[in-house]
């Protein structure tokens, strides 16, 4: 084997097994799919947000309805924030929805509805980082920026048995894949690659027999492919605790409320809980519930967010109109907070709740 470095036929031979092996993604427009029409970049960049710390398998349904609600950017850009949050719902990382919707708007506001063509003016636009930028550009504008994402770093560092570790490697990746991009295709290649990393060059036991780039890969002559990308140890996520509360009233509707507009999923929909803290005494117990009222455990729900664990126990109590005007709880004042309403459990779908929520609200209602 020859340098260390991506040749033209590299490209090549991504193309080629690209055409034969890609995945059909519904955002996707490939030569072979006798379309003429370039990659709408409504639907890329739609496709890309979600993409964002996001799988394929989870994006799919999310894209396909959006794509339903909101055909074009202009519809898009027209829509209530809350029916976006609400569609949004579960797919997480609810920031890149707000952003969505204000990208939007700029769009068709400001730009007559036309996106920038080129990765360092898209990166201008709300929620809109290096990477989506370059993807965007790459896909929807044949911009030849290099599209580096989890996939393509596996797949390169392999290629070329890069051993600085990530973060800084990342970099380096995309200078050995900026020579080769091909003029015509810089899109399909990036997708080329992230398909290659996503089925056949896998995290473990990679599928190298089936490789097209078997003949240029460092990683699979050494027998080293699993030690790539190598990666500074990560530090270990602190667990936080607390305790969320169903109540819920005799003709099955729940009591929701909107939690803030900043920090952790902000504005979104939850059952109320207590804070959530890392401290080894932290609040497990019903002293944090929004009233006095027989508070029973439920049981408890695991979730984990980028940067920690969470731990709630659950507790549910009938609700009856005599536990809120019970005044006898002197030092609390016995009625329910202001910034919340009932919801009838059979139309929960109709609320922006994220997963934690759904987790929570199913326990409540498992019988123990
Ligand atoms: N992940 C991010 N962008 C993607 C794309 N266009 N195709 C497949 N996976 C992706
Ligand atoms: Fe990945 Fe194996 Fe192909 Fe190298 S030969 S790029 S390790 S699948």
């Amino acid at each position: 084997m020859k340098d260390k470095i991506l040749s033209p036929s590299t490209a090549s031979l991504l193309l080629n097994w690209y055409d034969r092996h890609g995945r059909q993604l519904p955002w996707r427009e490939r030569p072979q799919d006798g379309r003429q029409m370039a990659a709408d970049p409504y639907r890329v960049w739609l496709s890309e947000i979600m993409l964002q710390q996001t799988t394929v398998t989870a994006v799919r349904p999310y894209y396909e309805k959006f794509l339903a609600l909101w055909p074009s950017i202009a519809q898009l850009a027209a829509a209530d924030e809350e029916a976006v949050m609400v569609a949004w719902a579960g797919l997480g990382y609810y920031s890149r929805a707000r952003n969505l919707l204000k990208c939007a708007r700029l769009v068709a506001t400001q730009l007559n509805g036309e996106f920038p063509r080129t990765a360092a003016q898209l990166q201008a636009l709300p929620g809109i980082g290096p990477y989506t930028a370059a993807a965007v550009a790459a896909i929807a504008f044949r911009d030849p920026a290099a599209v580096v994402d989890g996939n393509v770093e596996r797949v390169v560092t392999r290629l070329l048995a890069i051993t600085t570790p990530l973060p800084a490697a990342k970099q380096l990746v995309r200078e050995a894949l900026l020579p080769i991009i091909p003029v015509e295709r810089p899109g399909d290649l990036a997708q080329a690659l992230m398909d290659l990393g996503a089925t056949l060059c896998a995290p473990k036991r990679p599928a190298c027999s089936l490789c097209p780039l078997q003949n240029q890969c460092h990683a699979f002559a050494a027998g080293t492919q699993e030690a790539y990308p190598v990666k500074l140890p990560k530090a270990q996520k602190p667990t936080r605790v607390g305790a969320a509360f169903l109540l819920i009233r005799q003709d099955q509707q729940i009591w929701l409320q909107k939690r803030a507009d900043r920090g952790l999923l902000a504005g979104m929909t939850e059952v109320p809980t207590s804070n959530w803290t890392s401290r080894q005494d932290g609040v497990t117990t019903s002293d944090a519930a929004p009233l006095v009222a027989n508070w029973q455990t439920a049981g408890k729900v695991r979730h984990t967010f980028t940067h920690f664990h969470l731990v709630l126990t659950v507790y549910k109590a009938d609700y009856k109109a005599e536990i809120a005007a019970d005044t006898t709880a002197a030092h609390r004042p016995n009625s329910l907070p202001e910034n919340g309403w009932w919801r009838d459990l059979a139309s929960l779908q109709d609320e922006a709740l994220p997963n934690l929520m759904r987790k929570v609200i199913a326990q409540g209602l498992t019988p123990c």
